[in-house]
């Protein structure tokens, strides 16, 4: 049986400009080469939703680098580089369970289900403030929606998200590895750390509100988290639901700018909405993610062995033909009903899925009522797809309609 390292696979340049502009045509070249595989700088890139779906889920043979990166970083000894190997995300058994369940009930659907009316509020805020502009870059938009709702979440307030917000895109950029930016990103990493911190130490522990940010702290107090792992998981709120909802919204706008009709019926039709942010979750995403083999395992032929580094393109396992029918045509009411890769697969399934979902269907649903017949007005720009992937500018200008349409629902 041949080893991956044996493969003839085509070399996509998956950190370029070029690929994180455009990847689609890329994946296609790959496939014609290998159903399943392709090689790149940064490893083994996985082409096809099944493999991903079969692959991911092997929790006890894989790892999330952490290690690794703080080597290509030279962040040992930076509180940066502690996060990094440290957080929930890269650890596993029994730490992982202890960790996701101090803070799991919070995320569930029901909890998330009476979030809602915060979410509409929230953006209907935002909107009297942005929407009689008539034109702005949407990603400014989103920057400021997903992250309230997360404040509104822990309780605190609004008036604090300038001194975070610059600090979480640097995060967010982190994750790309430019070695250079060390400096700027511990800089960053420890502002985070001082703001947690703060929020800690002002709400004390006598948890009077029952909030999120309450059982976070009695869990602190209970000895299930240590202080540091409490610090930890409060940036891992901040950046995980940060930069992931935010480009998710962007992604959307984009789709919808070509397809208007599809736009108008999500701001009439909210359960319409909820089906366009589902074919979103097919057509385009913004997580990617890799894992390094613990375990040698064999995959339809062939050896993966241990230290192997495997990337799933999660983002755009959607568009694989294989799977969906005209994979690049954005049908709200397509008959598949293969589950989103978004939110990855295995033990660390997104925790804040849910509530991602949510403050998506209900932005947009009153977004697409203010915001009219919106137009492309300049050049869109793309992030690098490892990591987080999507647009970093997206300028639109549009009929803006002042005041909610529709009596809350
Ligand atoms: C569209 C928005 C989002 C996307 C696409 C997304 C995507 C992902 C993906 C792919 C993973 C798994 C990564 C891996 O296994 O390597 C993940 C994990 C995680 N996400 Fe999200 N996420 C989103 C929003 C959020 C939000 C809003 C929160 C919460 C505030 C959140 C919190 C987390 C946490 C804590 C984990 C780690 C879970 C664990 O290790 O058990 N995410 N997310």
């Amino acid at each position: 049986m041949p080893s991956i390292s044996d493969l003839q696979l085509e070399h996509i340049p998956i950190a370029t400009a070029e690929f994180g502009h455009d990847p689609l045509p890329y994946f296609a070249a790959a496939r014609s080469r290998h159903d399943w595989l392709a090689a790149s700088d940064i490893g083994y890139v996985l082409t096809r939703y099944r493999a991903i779906d079969d692959i991911m889920r092997l929790d006890d043979k894989l790892k999330m680098p952490g290690e690794e990166i703080l080597d290509i970083m030279g962040a040992h000894g930076t509180g940066w580089g502690d996060f990094c190997v440290e957080q929930m995300l890269v650890s596993s058994g029994e730490r992982h369970a202890r960790l996701r369940g101090s803070v799991s009930k919070a995320f569930g659907p029901g909890s998330v289900k009476g979030l809602r009316p915060l979410m509409r509020e929230t953006v209907s805020g935002i909107l009297d403030e942005w929407a009689p502009k008539g034109a702005f870059d949407f990603t400014d938009f989103a920057a400021q929606f997903p992250v309230r709702v997360m404040f509104a979440l822990l309780g605190t307030s609004v008036e604090r998200l300038p001194a975070i917000i610059k600090d979480l895109e640097i995060h967010g950029e982190s994750f790309n590895l430019e070695v250079e930016n060390m400096p700027v990103i511990e800089a960053g990493y420890q502002r985070l750390w001082s703001f947690v911190d703060g929020l800690v130490e002002e709400r004390g522990r006598d948890g009077g509100s029952g909030d999120l940010l309450d059982t976070m702290i009695a869990a602190n107090s209970a000895g299930t988290i240590t202080d540091k792992e409490l610090r930890q998981l409060l940036i891992l709120m901040f950046a995980a639901g940060y930069d992931t909802t935010k480009n998710l919204l962007i992604l959307l706008m984009r789709s919808l700018l070509d397809n208007p009709e599809v736009y108008r019926r999500a701001g009439e039709d909210f359960d319409y909405a909820k089906k366009v942010v589902k074919e979103q979750l097919r057509f385009a995403t913004p997580s990617n993610t890799m894992r390094i083999v613990t375990e040698p395992f064999e995959y339809l032929g062939v050896e993966i062995p241990r230290g192997t580094m495997l990337v799933f393109p999660l983002t755009l396992s959607g568009r694989d033909p294989a799977m969906f029918g005209n994979p690049d045509g954005f049908d709200p009411e397509r008959p598949e009903k293969h589950p989103t890769q978004a939110f990855g697969r295995g033990m660390h399934i997104c925790l804040g899925q849910f509530l991602a979902v949510a403050n998506v269907e209900e932005g947009i649903h009153l977004i697409a009522q203010r915001i009219r017949n919106p137009r492309l007005a300049g050049d869109v720009t793309w992030k690098p797809f490892p990591g987080v992937w999507g647009i970093t500018s997206l300028p639109i200008e549009f009929d803006a309609v002042l005041g909610d349409l529709k009596a809350p629902r």
